[in-house]
């Protein structure tokens, strides 16, 4: 695995910025393949990242020497297996500045994370005319489930618009958020546009009205370091699939104040204190929010991916992001026909970089790309307000993580020049 002082060792005009981009490489099995006669150049890690042997063979190795029921039994494998599940939730604590541990819950994702909260929380606490504020940013995990909430009951969905450069206009945010403002709900990264909000400030500004704020942080905690206690929020949401760990675990953080007060989300097994015809009892946190048997082994593969990123190091994760962005954009603004969306500043954004050919659609640019061996996201990216907002029907998204350097962003560029050539222009 490569460490933080490894250095570059080959590449074409890079700068040093932490990652060897090789060595990383070396780690990944799939990037090693080859999609239509091309090496694979995968930009598409905003859609799910592509996972090193450390998580591969950790969850072979929990389901070849340890796999166990959690929680329930008190023989060797039972202990093990519950021993293990456990110890991810407190690495999972201490990666994003949890304070408790019991504060993480282990959902299926980010998507479940945030419906949990509109469900749980929200049934509670929004009422008739009260007020839901999202952003026009949103990706549609972090705006139906407040939807669904507001029809529920007869609440208000309020938006928070978007500048003309990709970011949130906060000009008139007193009027938006209000006295009657419940809950506000915004991605601290936006998966189409790459910016990432001022989520601190945010808080900041739902917390003097009595509201809460829901982070989503799907496309944030992969590419940088976050802390929920500095960041102030009161929920946060992502998942382990986009930050090298398996599909099927999410994270569910919540204050412990809020969390002890809400209401479960699913009921059965081991989410229970005392079970008779009469009453019901809910379990302390965490078990409260973890009903049934959770997702042992992908619970336990993403602590090979927190590994593999605490090893890299979160700061250089995002000089890198940074330095690779900053390239990108330089190069496709060279671009006949290209338009980037979003902010063209790499220090505000992250390196999901949406952008459209003048004159090809964005699933013919994704399929030209592929017969070259270049993965990247065409469509709607589940945002659909958001291309509303920006009078677009789709974009092609080409998001770039630790594995990618400078030398795809020329890969990707030449590729774009050779497509307008092959459609006559
Ligand atoms: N949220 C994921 C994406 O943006 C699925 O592609």
């Amino acid at each position: 695995m490569p460490t933080k002082t490894d250095k570059r060792t080959t590449g074409s005009g890079r700068n040093d910025t932490g990652i060897d981009t090789n060595a990383v490489r070396a780690d990944f099995p799939i990037l090693t393949r080859e999609i239509n006669g091309h090496p694979l150049v995968y930009l598409d890690s905003a859609a799910s990242s592509q996972k090193p042997k450390a998580v591969i063979n950790s969850i072979v190795d929990y389901y070849e020497n340890y796999h166990s029921n959690v929680h329930r039994g008190l023989h060797t494998l039972a202990e093990k297996a519950t021993n293990a599940y456990e110890n991810v939730r407190g690495r999972t604590a201490q990666f994003i500045g949890a304070p408790h541990v019991e504060e993480v819950i282990f959902t299926r994702g980010a998507t479940e994370s945030i419906n949990a909260i509109a469900s749980a929380w929200g049934d509670d606490n929004v009422g008739e005319g009260d007020e839901i504020v999202i952003t026009e940013m949103e990706h549609h995990a972090n705006f139906v489930p407040w939807y669904a909430l507001a029809k529920r009951k007869n609440a208000i969905l309020k938006k928070i618009s978007i500048t003309t450069d990709g970011q949130l206009d906060l000009s008139n945010l007193s009027e938006i958020i209000t006295e009657r403002t419940k809950v506000v709900a915004v991605s601290h990264m936006s998966n189409v546009l790459g910016t990432i909000n001022p989520i601190k400030e945010l808080a900041q500004a739902a917390h003097k009205v009595g509201a809460i704020l829901v982070a989503d942080g799907a496309q944030a905690v992969p590419h940088m370091p976050v802390n929920v206690s500095e960041l102030g929020v009161d929920f946060y949401a992502f998942s382990s699939h986009k930050m090298l760990g398996p599909t099927g675990v999410g994270v569910l953080w919540g204050k412990k104040e809020i969390l002890e007060k809400m209401q479960p989300f699913l009921y059965g097994g081991e989410m229970i204190r005392e079970v008779s015809f009469e009453k019901v009892t809910w379990a302390d946190l965490p078990n409260k929010f973890e009903a049934g048997t959770p997702n042992i082994a992908d619970v336990i593969g993403f602590e090979a991916a927190l590994d593999y990123l605490e090893n890299l190091g979160m700061d250089n994760i995002r000089r890198h992001e940074i330095d690779v962005t900053t390239y990108a954009i330089e190069q496709l603004s060279k671009l006949k026909g290209i338009t980037i969306q979003g902010p063209h500043d790499a220090t505000m954004r992250g390196g999901a970089i949406s952008f459209t050919d003048a004159d090809i659609h964005p699933h013919d640019i994704s399929t030209f790309l592929d017969s070259k061996g270049i993965a990247v996201r065409a469509g709607h990216h589940c945002a659909q307000p958001l291309m509303r907002a920006m009078n677009i029907i789709a974009t092609a998204r080409a998001s770039f993580y630790i594995y990618n350097d400078r030398k795809d962003v020329d890969t990707l560029c030449n590729a774009l020049t050779q497509m307008r050539s092959y459609f006559g222009l």
